[in-house]
C-alpha cells in the first residue's frame, strides 16, 4: 500500500527587531497543532519556522540597540527560537537567515532568475517603507497629521533613489492569473484570495529586488555593491528548509512545493504574488497553498509597542498555563478572521469549556471509576441505543476534523470535539451510573466503559491542541504513549486495566479582568 504523502508546513519567518508577542505566537501554534495533527494521522511532516534577520529594519533596530547587525540578530532570534519552544511548538527546524545555507540558497535561486533572464539593472526611484520592507507607488500613499506620506498599512514612507536590479514581474501577471486560476486553494480563505485577484488584475509593476543604500544583506552574485531585497531573502528561507539549490535531494523531492505557508494577512501579497512569479522564473513549481489568518487587538485596540498594549505570550501562559491559552487562541476565533483578545471572552471560554465542559466530563467518570470500580477500566456488558450513539458519534469524530484540518478551520474542529463532550455529558446525566451503582452494577460498568471509551477518543484527538492536558487524561486512562496515535482509536481500552488516582486537569479562573487567577480546579467529584 503506497503511504501517505509527506507533508510540508511553514510559518513566516519573524523579524527580528522586536520582541517575540502573541501574533507571532498564534501563527505558529496554528501550524504546529496542524503538524500534531498530521504526524498523528500518520503523515511525515516537516515543519519549519524562523527569524528574518536581513534588511533596513533590522539594521535601524541594531543600530539604535547600539550593536551590530550579527550580534543582535543572534540575540533576538534566540528569543524567537525560544518562544516556538516555550508555546510547545514540535518544529523541525529553525531558519535564520544570516545562516551560510540560506545565505547559498538566496545566490543561487537569483542566478536561476537571473539566467532564465527575468532580473535586469536599472534605477529605482520612489517611494519605501522601511516597517513593512515594501514598495509603494504614489497612487497608494495618503497623508499623515504631519504631512508625511503613509502606507496603506500604516507605515510611513521614504523616498528612495538608487541602482537597482529588477525582476520583471510586469510579465507575470497573465501566468499568475492562470496559476490562481488553475489552482483554485492556492489562497485562502476566498475573501483573500478575491483581494489579490482583483490586485494582479489591475497589473503588476517590475520589482525593485536590490539595494545599494545599506549592506545588511545577502549580497548580490557577481555584483556585491548590491544587496538582495529582503523579501526575496527572506521569502527563499521555504526551500533553503528543504535543501535547495540541492533540487535533487532526498529532502527537496519530499517536501517541495509546501503544502502550506501560513502566513498573517498583512504579509499575503508577499506570498501569494511576488513568491510564485520569483519560483516559477527560477524553473521551480509553487507552494500549493496560502492561508491568511487574521490580526488580535487588545481589548479593541490594535497591539502596538508604542500603545504599550503587547501581549506577552509568557505573562498570558504564567496566568493561565499553556494548552489553556493554546486553546483559546485557536478557538476564540474563527481563523481567518480577525480577533479581539480580553481577559473576560478568555476567562469565560476557559470555565465553560475546558473546567465545566471537558474538565468535569473526565473528572467525574474517572473518580466514579477509582471509588466504584476497583480503579480499574470496567467491564463492559452488552451496549444500549444510547452507549452505540455515543460512541459512534465519537467515532466519526476523525473525519469531521481531518476535512476542517484541512481547510484549516480550527474552530470548526473543535465545535466538533465539543459536541461529542457535551453529548458525553448528557449521557452521564441520563445513565445516573451513580444511582446505577446500588441498583444494576453491571450497567454502570457498561456506562463507565463507554464513557471512558468517549473520553479516549476526545483526548486522542484534542492532543495537537493541548498535547500536555490531552496525554494527562490519558495516563489517567492508562493508555500507553505508544498507543495515542489516530490508528490507535479503533483499539478500546482493556478492562480490567489498573488506573493511576484521577488528578483534575482543568483549573477555574476567577472572572475579574484584572485578578483572573486560578479559583481551584474543575470537577464535582462524584
Ligand atoms: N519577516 C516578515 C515575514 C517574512 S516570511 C518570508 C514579517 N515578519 S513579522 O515579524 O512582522 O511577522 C509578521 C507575522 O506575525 C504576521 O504575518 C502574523 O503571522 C504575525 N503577527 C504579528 N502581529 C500579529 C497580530 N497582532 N495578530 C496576529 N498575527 C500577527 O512580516
Amino acid at each position: 500500500m503506497p503511504g501517505k504523502t509527506p507533508i510540508y508546513l511553514t510559518t513566516p519567518i519573524y523579524y527580528v527587531n522586536d520582541d517575540p508577542h502573541i501574533g507571532h505566537a498564534y501563527t505558529t501554534l496554528a501550524c504546529d497543532v496542524l503538524a500534531r495533527f498530521k504526524r498523528l494521522d500518520g503523515f511525515d511532516v516537516h515543519f519549519l519556522t524562523g527569524t528574518d534577520e536581513h534588511g533596513q529594519k533590522v539594521d535601524k533596530a541594531a543600530r539604535a540597540a547600539g550593536v551590530d547587525p550579527q550580534a543582535f540578530t543572534d540575540k533576538v532570534s534566540g528569543n524567537f527560537r525560544a518562544l516556538a519552544e516555550f508555546m510547545g511548538c514540535s518544529n523541525d527546524d529553525f531558519i535564520r537567515t544570516t545562516e551560510p545555507r540560506h545565505i547559498a540558497a538566496s545566490q543561487a535561486i537569483w542566478r536561476a532568475i537571473l539566467a532564465n533572464g527575468h532580473i535586469y539593472l536599472g534605477s529605482y526611484a520612489g517611494w519605501y517603507a522601511v516597517r513593512d520592507e515594501a514598495f509603494y507607488g504614489e497612487s497608494e500613499l495618503t497623508q499623515g497629521s504631519a504631512g508625511q506620506k503613509i502606507a496603506p498599512s500604516g507605515a510611513e514612507v521614504e523616498w528612495v533613489e538608487e541602482p537597482s536590479y529588477f525582476f520583471r514581474l510586469s510579465a507575470w501577471q497573465e501566468p499568475l492569473l492562470t496559476f490562481y486560476a488553475d489552482n483554485p486553494d492556492f489562497i485562502a480563505p476566498e475573501t483573500r484570495r478575491n483581494e489579490v485577484l482583483s490586485f494582479v488584475r489591475g497589473g503588476l509593476q517590475d520589482l525593485s529586488v536590490s539595494r545599494t543604500s545599506f549592506a545588511w544583506g545577502v549580497p548580490v552574485p557577481d555584483d556585491p555593491a548590491h544587496v538582495m531585497y529582503v523579501w526575496l531573502d527572506a521569502l527563499t528561507n521555504y526551500i533553503t528548509g528543504v535543501g535547495y539549490p540541492d533540487t535533487k535531494s532526498d529532502m527537496f523531492s519530499k517536501y517541495w512545493p509546501a503544502n502550506l505557508h501560513m502566513v498573517g494577512k498583512d504579509i499575503l501579497r508577499f506570498h501569494a504574488i511576488y513568491w510564485p512569479a520569483f519560483l516559477m522564473a527560477a524553473g521551480l513549481a509553487p507552494p500549493k497553498r496560502v492561508f491568511a489568518h487574521g490580526w488580535w487587538t487588545n481589548e479593541g485596540q490594535k497591539i502596538s509597542k508604542s500603545v504599550g498594549n503587547v501581549i506577552s505570550p509568557y505573562a498570558l501562559v504564567a496566568r493561565y498555563g499553556l494548552d489553556p491559552i493554546r486553546y483559546f487562541l485557536l478557538r476564540e476565533v474563527p481563523f481567518g478572521n480577525d480577533g479581539d483578545f480580553s481577559h473576560r471572552a478568555l476567562v469565560m471560554r476557559l470555565n465553560s469549556e475546558l473546567a465545566n465542559d471537558f474538565g468535569n466530563l473526565v473528572q467525574r467518570v474517572l473518580s466514579m471509576i477509582a471509588r466504584n470500580c476497583d480503579a480499574a477500566v470496567p467491564e463492559p456488558g452488552p451496549h444500549s441505543e444510547e452507549d452505540t450513539q455515543l460512541l459512534d458519534s465519537a467515532g466519526k469524530l476523525l473525519v469531521t476534523l481531518r476535512r476542517s484540518m484541512d481547510a484549516q478551520s480550527f474552530h470548526e474542529g473543535l465545535e466538533a470535539i465539543w459536541a461529542v463532550v457535551r453529548a458525553a455529558n448528557v449521557y452521564v446525566d441520563r445513565q445516573a451510573p451513580w444511582s446505577l451503582r446500588k441498583t444494576d452494577p453491571a450497567r454502570m460498568q457498561t456506562v463507565l466503559y463507554v464513557l471512558s471509551e468517549a473520553i479516549r477518543h476526545l483526548a486522542i484527538l484534542t492532543q495537537p491542541i493541548m498535547p500536555g492536558s490531552a496525554g494527562r487524561i490519558l495516563d489517567q486512562l492508562g493508555v500507553p504513549e505508544t498507543a495515542r496515535t489516530f490508528n490507535h482509536l479503533a483499539i478500546c481500552l482493556e478492562p480490567g486495566t489498573k488506573l493511576p488516582n484521577p488528578a483534575p486537569i482543568f483549573p477555574r479562573f476567577v472572572a475579574d479582568a484584572e485578578q483572573a487567577a486560578p479559583a481551584g480546579t474543575s470537577g464535582d467529584g462524584r
